[in-house]
């Protein structure tokens, strides 16, 4: 347990005392000056901008060393000095007046700590190591510099604006806060992102006319839950339950640079994470170290957690007031059951958001160096699963064997019979294909032939899953190699 504890203090028009000159105190001094103090610097020497600040009057000096006496109307004092004497003597006459101090780098003499401070428009992020390790805490600072910036502090400007407002139209506290969270939780971040602010206006009255409508069947990601459903609520599960989310996000192909800056920033403050077997670890340890890590992918034997135990296990924790990142490999809706889990959130009336992923069937292609349209060869693409091909399969070959270019997922082992029927419905046997596994990581390998041979050489190369399968000119065209060619990226 931390023996500090944070605060925000209000130090405009309030005098601060800083016992220092160099230019860790100048540094101080230039967060109080800002914060609106009214500084006092007490040093025989200063630094140049100690000095610019004097002359410009922003702040008063005592050129000489401290002397007691010198905090006398300070209502905070921080000791800059690397003498441990002169911390002593000055925490002394602080704690005997109560007025709060910080030995830069002294914690015995400190009865505050100054975190590392994040500033964005109205944002303030503090992080504190309890004086353990101030370089640890503005490195992670840093990072949280890059999930807190310019959207966010528009939105927070906004909901500022707006609160006088909603608490009008919204009057039940309770109600007001899952309402709250609603708008906080939906894509209006999206429309601060744009610096749309009309845009953000419209899809918070959007969500505020929502709440107060009469409760819908089946609320889903547009929908929060009815307020008027809220005001009877009394119990915290009840409560909880406004407050949970689950986000659905889409993880990308493999190389875990692919996720979208949204679905990381979603990660790296999520409760809960429940992840596929294709999704790189590297993400799942983007998530927070208290995070609860849920691992629901098909083994290779095919185990694994069944379909409707995983929509349980979103309900719950849900339920349970968690926001939950589903995380999935590549795009949520490509191939990836991530309709169904929406229908059974749905259902279930939790509130849930999908953030699109960089799906494997353009990317891996592309980390091929094989585009899927081109301007001359092939004006449209399709994407099937080829695991339908085993024997049966409800899909159109004859409209397929047509495509410019056939993208198959899943169609690693049912390969011979994917190019029995594109040839059964006359796809030329030259027409060029390729296999890629694991593409975009490391151990990419590639196979380049045509519909005649492909299956003899993807199964001589003894490729693995995940393996994508393109068919069509764009490989010819995309790729440098000569085709036939094994290429490997390892
Ligand atoms: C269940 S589907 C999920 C597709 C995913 N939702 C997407 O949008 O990429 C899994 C299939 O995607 C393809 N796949 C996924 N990651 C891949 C990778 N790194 N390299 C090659 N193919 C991949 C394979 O065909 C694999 O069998």
């Amino acid at each position: 347990m931390s023996a500090f504890y944070p605060v925000f203090l209000d130090l405009r028009g309030r005098r601060a005392v800083l016992i220092g000159g160099g230019a860790v105190a100048e540094q101080k001094v230039r967060g109080l000056v800002a914060a609106g103090a009214h500084v006092t610097v007490v040093s025989p020497d200063l630094s140049a901008g100690l000095t610019d600040l004097a002359l410009r009057g922003a702040i008063e000096v005592r050129r000489r060393p401290y002397r007691g006496g010198d905090l006398a109307g300070a209502w905070l004092a921080i000791a800059a000095t690397d003498d441990r004497a002169v911390n002593e003597a000055v925490y002394a006459e602080a704690e005997r007046l109560g007025i709060p101090l910080n030995a830069v780098d002294d914690l015995e003499h400190c009865s505050f700590i100054a975190p590392a401070i994040h500033h964005e428009g109205d944002i303030t992020v503090a992080v504190s190591t309890g004086g353990k390790s101030p370089a640890l805490a503005v490195r992670l600072r840093q990072r949280i510099a890059r999930l807190v910036g310019r959207a966010e502090a528009r939105l927070c400007a906004l909901l500022g604006e707006l609160r006088p407002e909603l608490a009008e139209r919204v009057p039940d506290a309770r109600a007001r806060t899952a309402l709250w969270y609603a708008i906080v939780d939906s894509d209006v971040i999206d429309f601060a992102r744009r610096g749309d602010s009309e845009g953000a206006r419209g899809r918070i009255d959007d969500l505020v006319r929502q709440a107060l409508a009469v409760p819908r069947l089946k609320p889903g990601p547009d929908s929060p839950l009815p307020l008027r459903a809220v005001h009877h609520r009394a119990h915290s599960s009840e409560w909880e339950r406004e407050t949970g989310v689950v986000y659905l996000v889409g993880a990308g192909p493999g190389d875990p640079g692919l996720i979208t800056s949204k679905g990381l920033e979603l990660l790296r403050s999520a409760d809960v994470v429940v992840y596929d077997r294709l999704v790189s670890a590297a993400l799942v340890a983007e998530a927070p170290a208290s995070a609860e890590r849920v691992f629901v992918g098909k083994q290779p034997h095919g185990t694994g957690m069944r379909q409707r135990d995983i929509n349980a296990l979103l309900v719950d924790r849900a339920r349970r007031g968690r926001t939950v990142v589903r995380l999935k490999g590549g795009d949520p809706f490509v191939f990836g059951r991530g309709a169904e889990e929406c229908e059974a959130l749905r259902a279930a009336g939790v509130r849930f958001q999908v953030i699109p992923g960089v799906t494997s069937a353009t990317a891996v292609p592309a980390a091929a160096g094989i585009p899927v349209t081109h301007r001359r060869v092939a004006s449209a693409f399709a994407v099937v699963a080829g695991h339908e091909c085993d024997g049966r399969s409800d899909l159109d070959w004859e409209a397929l064997a047509r495509v410019p270019t056939l993208v198959v997922l899943m169609g690693l082992s049912a390969l011979p019979d994917i190019v029995a029927r594109l040839r059964a419905q006359g796809a030329a046997a030259d027409t060029p294909a390729a296999v890629i596994a694991s593409g975009t990581l490391p151990e990419q390998r590639t196979v380049v032939g045509t519909l005649e041979d492909i299956a003899d050489l993807a199964a001589a190369a003894r490729l693995e899953p995940p393996a994508t399968v393109v068919i069509g000119e764009v490989v010819r065209v995309g790729l440098t190699h000569p085709v036939r060619e094994l290429v490997s990226r390892a």
